[in-house]
């Protein structure tokens, strides 16, 4: 426990970086980051493609590893663990939701939801009353039967993000969840998350370019190139969102 009322933060990032080795050149995706996110917030990132958003998202899941620095997400120094470790860990405190919905397409909404309980001793039945109950979450307790192909894309998506709560993570990662969306299904998708951090305390990490989602969030950092953007730099960032957005989204309370 900590000494004050300070809550120990769900991602503590030290000092990470990656570059990656592509032919000749050295790509330096991320430059030395570090940063806190706190327990129940709903924080995003945005930033020109190509500024490392998908790579530090990775990091944070787990899904990659830093060349440097130290990762502490949900209680785990993640530079400790091994590969098995790595892989154990990201399925008990970690809910991954993608542009692409990547659901299984010869299995039900109930079945894709279900599949993360198969790494726990769950027997069949109680796998599925969680599932039912994480659709039931997302407003989709009247399409359990159905096969990804029969559903929309912002049902699909609620789909993936009930697969992403089902084994209760600490964390939901979530890399451009309304890309693939149009405006409504997309508002609907980020109020959902939003209502996870309401009514769950959930912590969630997203990468977006979409500027409606500064209405849902608490927090925005912006990177650009592999830096973390900060003080003014990050202002004229978050300033040229609003204004593409048309000047109607930041202010106002959070839905
Ligand atoms: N596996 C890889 N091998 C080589 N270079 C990579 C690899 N993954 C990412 N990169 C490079 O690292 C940089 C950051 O990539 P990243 O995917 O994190 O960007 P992004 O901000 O998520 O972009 P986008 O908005 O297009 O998704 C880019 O220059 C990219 O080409
Ligand atoms: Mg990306």
């Amino acid at each position: 426990m900590s000494t004050d009322d300070t809550p120990i933060p769900v991602v503590a990032i030290r000092g990470v970086a990656r570059h990656y080795v592509r032919a000749a050149d050295d790509v330096q995706a991320l430059r030395p980051i570090s940063l806190d996110i706190l327990p129940g917030r709903f924080v995003a990132f945005m930033g020109p493609s190509g500024s490392g958003k998908s790579t530090l998202l990775n990091i944070i899941s787990g899904i990659d590893r830093p060349d440097e620095g130290a990762l502490l997400v949900a209680g785990e120094m993640l530079n400790d663990l091994d590969e098995d470790e790595l892989a154990e860990w990201r399925a008990r405190h970690v809910g991954l939701v993608f542009q692409f919905f990547n659901l299984i397409p010869v299995l039900s909404a109930r079945d894709n939801v279900a599949l993360p309980l198969l790494l726990t001793k769950l027997d069949r039945a109680e796998r599925t009353r969680r599932a039912e109950t994480a659709l039931r979450v997302v407003g989709l307790d009247h399409r359990l039967d159905h096969y990804p192909g029969t559903l929309s894309g912002g049902e699909q998506q609620r789909v993936a993000i009930a697969r992403a709560i089902v084994t209760d993570p600490d964390l939901i990662v979530a890399d451009e969840p309304t890309g693939d969306l149009d405006a409504r299904n997309a508002e609907d998708i980020l109020s959902l998350l939003r209502q996870l951090k309401n009514d769950f305390g959930k912590t969630i990490v997203m990468v977006t370019h979409d500027p409606r989602a500064l209405r849902f969030v608490d927090d925005v950092y912006h990177l650009d190139k592999g830096i973390l953007l900060e003080g003014e730099d990050a202002e004229r960032a978050g300033a040229a969102i609003r204004m593409a957005a048309g000047g109607h989204v930041g202010g106002g309370g959070h839905p």
